[in-house]
């Protein structure tokens, strides 16, 4: 229930300018993001660096319906490229397709990410498409295919375990070559297309998790899920896959103690380091994730308000 509540609520315009004015939300929304600004996530993005770790930086942003508003999307992502380059960082870029225009029209969408795809291909650099809800996973997979077939090899794209089409995706997209990052999905989804128990999409990822290891093209297993780790590892040994024909990805602020472990162990992990204004619906979906998280955020907020008594200071 909470959890649906507080996916509801990242799509709702009047609970975001609520939350985006609260006191205490900003620094809330820090615990995940790295920061309103370009140059911050960069910050981060040399820090996880330095500490082992592969980043993938994420300008935020979905659901953009102006055009002038998407162009500055890409422009944001061009200055982006060009700054991991100058920097040097190990990092590529994960951006949404609603964010560059897809809502607007496929012609327009194209020619602005070009811009953003050519510079990242003549820099050698990898675009990830992130996955948003089941309304766009046909068009997302669509609008990748007619790049793909454009010539485009430096993208590839999400796969969320909670949908039941997932294996029949999977199963298309390892024979096609597609790099494929497998999470479990972060919407809310009615039950025709997703699964709504947590053993199902368990199972499933578990499932998906395999098929990529075995038949895929250097698979992201995007997780903090421990049992999904360990079924991760126990596969690749079993079949003979080494630590470095696939990554473990998992999101900026969310359990860095695993982060480590699993550097320390030798294996290769790209932390997905998001930042920018925008950051109101992700906060939410991590909140979502773990409403534990929630509380967080009111003891911050009420810290900082003149109802500061009720969080205890
Ligand atoms: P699960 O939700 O079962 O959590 C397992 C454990 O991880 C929890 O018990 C808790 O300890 C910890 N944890 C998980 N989330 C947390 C949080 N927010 N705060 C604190 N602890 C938390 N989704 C999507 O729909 N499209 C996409 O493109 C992406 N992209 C993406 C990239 C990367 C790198 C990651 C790691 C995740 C995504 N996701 C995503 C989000 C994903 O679908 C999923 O919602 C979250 O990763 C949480 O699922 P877990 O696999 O961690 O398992």
């Amino acid at each position: 229930m909470l959890r649906e509540g507080l996916i509801y609520l990242s799509e709702n315009r009047l609970a975001r300018g609520f939350v985006t004015h609260a006191p205490g939300a900003r620094t809330m929304a820090r615990r995940f993001v790295a920061g309103e600004h370009l140059e911050e996530g960069v910050d981060v993005a040399r820090n996880l660096n330095r500490a082992g770790m592969k980043v993938t930086l994420d300008c935020l942003g979905e659901s953009v319906r102006n055009r002038d508003e998407a162009r500055a999307a890409a422009d944001v992502y061009i200055r982006l490229i060009r700054r991991i380059v100058d920097e040097q960082l190990d990092a590529n870029v994960s951006l949404k397709m609603t964010q560059m225009g897809q809502d607007i029209d496929e012609a327009f969408l194209h020619e602005n990410l070009k811009r953003v795809l050519d510079l990242a291909a003549s820099n050698d650099m990898f675009v990830r498409f992130d996955m948003e809800s089941s309304a766009y996973t046909q068009r997302t997979l669509d609008f990748f295919r007619r790049l793909w077939g454009e010539g485009y090899r430096n993208i590839g794209v999400v796969i969320q375990s909670y949908l039941k089409r997932s294996a029949a995706d999977i199963g298309q997209l390892n024979a096609e070559g597609v790099r494929v990052r497998l999470c479990k999905g972060a919407y809310k989804e009615p039950a025709s297309v997703a699964f709504q128990d947590k053993a199902d999409v368990d199972a499933n990822y578990v499932t998906l998790m395999q098929m990529l290891l075995k038949d895929g093209n250097y698979p992201g297993i995007a997780t903090h899920d421990e049992k999904m780790i360990q079924a991760t590892k126990e596969y690749a040994r079993n079949i003979g896959k080494s630590v470095k024909d696939f990554e473990f990805q998992m999101l900026y602020g969310v359990r860095r103690d695993l982060q480590q472990q699993l550097v320390a162990q030798g294996y290769n992990v790209r932390i997905y380091v998001p930042f920018g204004e925008a950051w109101y619906p992700y906060l939410m979906r991590r909140m979502a994730e773990r409403p534990a998280n929630l509380f967080f955020i009111i003891n911050s907020v009420l810290k900082e308000s003149p109802l500061r008594f009720l969080a205890g200071k």
